[in-house]
């Protein structure tokens, strides 16, 4: 705990939020998803499944489990990785008329983020962007609790089944944004190590690698202290920074994550591997549902969304992609090694878990670098944007698309300047 967690002053907001998600956790969890569903009410399912999962194994034991139940169930694929506006509301379209008492998702984040979505509309139609927000939409939150929702993640990564949150990129002006409340948290999340045994191993890296960032933004973001007081709660943002409770969760899952991601990679089937590495996703976003995540994950949505010509070869889309967890975890190793040069005391608790020294705090930033970098090259991950085909030209557009991100900007425990991006991008582009 730093000091300034118990700062009281007339000007800081010295109140946080314990936000802990319903999670049921466990090897063949998957079959107790029809007992929940009939235990929240619902009669009429709508299941909300990544195309590549409508003919998989844990889709087939969902429709079983619900089956068993006498639960009706329907069913929509219209699901992209990193969901757009407009996709969503074709999605919407598709089932607005449907009878809907409850939502199923089974993916990964953008799965469960577009199921979210889906939930929101159906229960409280209205022009999407009102929900997005601020200064992109009207942050505008729903007027009651949504329809129950169960989230059965097939990735360790994203932690969207923990969180209140939904990402989206926002076609008309090419920017993601993400609409917030406490709402969308999914009513449980059912997580089963065992649906991710058949994740390629690039997908199991840019996944670990996002859990790995959240773990260490949330664990960095300022403390929730640092925020001006409010007057009214409902003001309260739902990240607020770091707190005393988000911290024990952030702190174990990088320790789990910098044990058995290796083995996750490179053996897909080492199932101890998996089950930490499934606990670890879900507990960092415990973690940064707290606090939030900062400056890497803001810089990573440009990137994502300015990526041309590349794809990581476990990615069989057709078209040019950078994974949430590849787009943030190439700027995390440069950001990480400026942080910590600014913020030893934090860094040091993180570096004393990933067996790391630093005497003095050159030596912490310096060997935190390498070892980032050095998990990246294991992994098979590129360790600069240049390899994903970005130039120095691209420098400005991608602080500007980093700048529009305040939300998470705010959340860091240094003041995010235009400058300083640029500095981290002319970094990350070519490396050091
Ligand atoms: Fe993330």
């Amino acid at each position: 705990m730093r000091p300034t967690d118990v700062v009281n002053t007339p000007f800081n907001d010295g109140v946080f939020a314990i936000n802990v998600p319903s999670l049921k956790f466990g090897m063949e969890s998957t079959h107790d998803v029809g007992y929940e569903a009939k235990r929240l009410g619902i009669h009429h399912a709508l299941i909300v499944v990544d195309p590549h999962l409508e003919s998989s194994l844990v889709y087939d034991t969902v429709k079983e489990a619900l089956d068993k139940e006498s639960i009706d169930s329907a069913t929509t694929t219209m699901v992209r990785v990193e969901p757009e506006d407009t996709m969503v509301l074709e999605a919407f379209q598709a089932i607005r008329e449907k009878t809907i008492d409850g939502f199923i998702s089974i993916g990964g984040g953008s799965t469960i983020d577009t199921a979210k979505m889906l939930n929101l509309l159906y229960s409280y139609p209205r022009d999407l962007l009102d929900y997005v927000n601020k200064p992109i939409g009207q942050g505008i939150g729903p007027s009651g609790p949504l329809k129950p929702h169960i989230a059965v993640p097939t990735t360790a990564g994203t932690g969207s089944e923990s969180t209140s949150i939904a990402i989206l990129d926002i076609s008309a002006i090419k920017v993601k944004s993400g609409i917030s409340h406490r709402y969308l948290r999914p009513e449980v999340a059912v997580i089963d190590p065992l649906n991710t045994l058949s994740l390629p191993p690039m997908v199991t890296a840019s996944a670990g690698l996002d859990v790995l960032n959240h773990a260490i933004e949330s664990f960095t973001a300022h403390p929730y202290t640092a925020r001006i007081k409010v007057k009214d709660p409902a003001n309260r943002p739902v990240y607020v920074g770091a707190t005393p409770i988000g911290d024990i969760f952030a702190i174990q899952a990088v320790g789990w994550v910098h044990h058995f991601i290796r083995r996750a990679v490179a053996q897909p089937y080492d199932i101890e591997a998996r089950y930490y590495m499934m606990l670890g996703a879900s507990i960092a976003g415990i973690g940064f549902g707290h606090a939030g995540v900062h400056i890497p994950h803001a810089m990573g949505y440009p990137i994502a969304g300015m990526v041309r010509g590349w794809a990581p070869h476990d990615y069989k889309y057709g078209y040019a992609l950078s994974p949430h967890g590849i787009s943030t975890a190439i700027p995390a190793a440069y950001v990480f090694r400026n942080l910590a040069n600014v913020d030893f005391d934090r860094f040091e608790q993180i570096a004393r878990v990933l067996n790391l020294r630093g005497e003095s705090t050159r030596q912490l930033a310096d060997n935190f670098f390498e070892y980032y970098i050095d998990l990246l090259t294991t992994l098979g991950i590129p360790t600069t944007l240049k390899e994903l085909g970005f130039t120095p030209q691209d420098v400005d557009n991608l602080v500007a698309g980093t700048l529009a991100q305040q939300r998470l900007l705010s959340l860091a425990p240094i003041q995010v300047t235009e400058g300083v991006l640029k500095r981290l991008f002319d970094q990350a582009i070519v490396g050091l």
